[in-house]
């Protein structure tokens, strides 16, 4: 059955499957944490779990317990806070590395073995039949010691597809609770990953499938909402979108998107994307491009005087959300595009009086400056609008 989504007479959305909740399995400290040049200390990684707790994510992956010592001390240390959401330790398909993530006391174990011909030849030197064994032994071994096990098959996207569904149901009888699609290397397009998800669903047989979508193509937001589109009801995300080469999915975005696009419950408390957001470009010390969506400085700022004059009048005119719903605030920004209003605008804010004659010798100079390339920033306008005042009592 195909489901519309209307609001008043527009349909906003032709969506077959769509589930009314959706888990956010946030993996910001460990494909986060993979990303080049990232290392968070134990400290670090305590923050910024207990930032994703109070967000409201529904699981944290921790981080690789097998991987290292450090990385070992800093998963459990996660785990014995018991912030509330699930701690996941992510694992290879063997009995050493899920033996690491029990002793290090997680809830849940992310286990994983490649699906793909090319990792299978290139980098296991397994054959499909080995790797499917080493997947089910792994899965029943750590669903023997009760903990909740979720199954990815690397590279999912580019395996087999009937190899793929072959593993998915042997990893799914064996006893895994989840099933997770990777787009390990960013390959899908919104339209190949509803049709994977959609083969993928019958041989998890009522299990939640998840997607857990890299950015190579820009396409991993779009991706992550095309799987939920056709049944996944969780999404692998990273705040900010960091991640191994050009990222992961972003948490804000497919949240977002989720929430106020399709009117999808993700359990997120959204007014706190943004602060979430600035403490992870913080301590990964990677900042946050200004025309990122949601929490980018530009997301909800206005310059072109026609956009400001609208805004003013009523903010939907250019805003999708208003920037509250996310934490964010709105800015208007003066330069060369500036119009009336938005100077009317910065003089009231400001205190500063409004006659037509003081906004009109400010916008004039306001134009000069942006016309040279000058930025013009609060101290710049207050100097500009000071002088003009000067000028008038002359
Ligand atoms: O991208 C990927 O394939 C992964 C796996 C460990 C699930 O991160
Ligand atoms: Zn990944």
């Amino acid at each position: 059955m195909v489901l519309l989504i209307v609001e008043g007479s527009r349909v906003l959305a032709e969506i077959e499957s769509l589930p009314k909740r959706v888990r956010i399995f946030d993996t910001t400290l460990r494909d986060g944490e993979q990303t080049p040049g990232i290392s968070f200390t134990k400290e670090q990684k305590l923050q910024i779990a207990r930032q994703l707790a109070k967000l409201g994510v529904a699981s944290i992956e921790a981080g690789f317990p097998a991987s290292s010592a450090g990385e070992f001390e800093n998963v459990r240390a996660i785990a014995r806070e018991r912030l509330g959401p699930e701690i996941v330790g992510l694992a290879r398909s063997t009995k050493k590395d899920i033996d690491k993530a029990l002793d290090a006391d997680v809830d849940a174990i992310h286990v994983f073995i490649a699906a793909s011909d090319i990792h299978l030849k290139y980098k296991l030197r397994m054959t499909r039949e080995e790797a499917l064994r080493a997947a089910v032994e792994a899965v029943e071994y750590a669903k023997s010691h009760g903990v909740t096990v979720e199954f990815s098959p690397e590279d999912a996207t580019r395996a087999d597809l009937d190899y793929l569904y072959q593993v998915v149901k042997a990893v799914t009888d064996a006893g895994a609770d989840r099933i997770d699609i990777p787009d390990t290397v960013g390959v899908m397009t919104p339209t190949r990953m509803k049709y994977l998800t959609k083969h993928v669903l019958p041989a998890a047989q009522g299990r939640i499938v998840s997607v857990h979508c890299h950015n190579d193509f820009g396409l991993a937001v779009a991706n992550s909402i095309a799987g939920i589109e056709a049944g996944a009801q969780q999404a692998h995300v990273t705040v900010n979108g960091i991640g191994e080469r050009a990222g992961n999915a972003a948490l804000e975005e497919v949240v977002a998107a989720l929430e106020f696009l399709l009117h999808v419950n993700t359990g997120i408390k959204t007014e706190l994307l943004y602060e979430t957001s600035l403490l992870v470009s913080k301590l990964s010390g990677i900042p946050i491009p200004p025309n990122k969506p949601i929490v980018g400085a530009n997301a909800f700022a206005h310059e072109s005087g026609i956009h400001v004059h609208g805004i003013i009048n009523n903010p939907f005119t250019y805003e999708p959300i208003r920037p509250e719903m996310v934490g964010q605030r709105r800015r208007i920004v003066l330069g060369k595009h500036s119009g009336r209003h938005g100077v009317e605008h910065a003089l009231k804010v400001l205190g500063y009086p409004t006659e037509p004659d003081i906004v009109l010798a400010v916008l004039k100079e306001v134009k000069r400056l942006g016309d040279m390339g000058v930025r013009v920033d609060e101290d710049t306008f207050r100097k500009i609008v000071e002088e003009v005042l000067e000028k008038r009592e002359e």
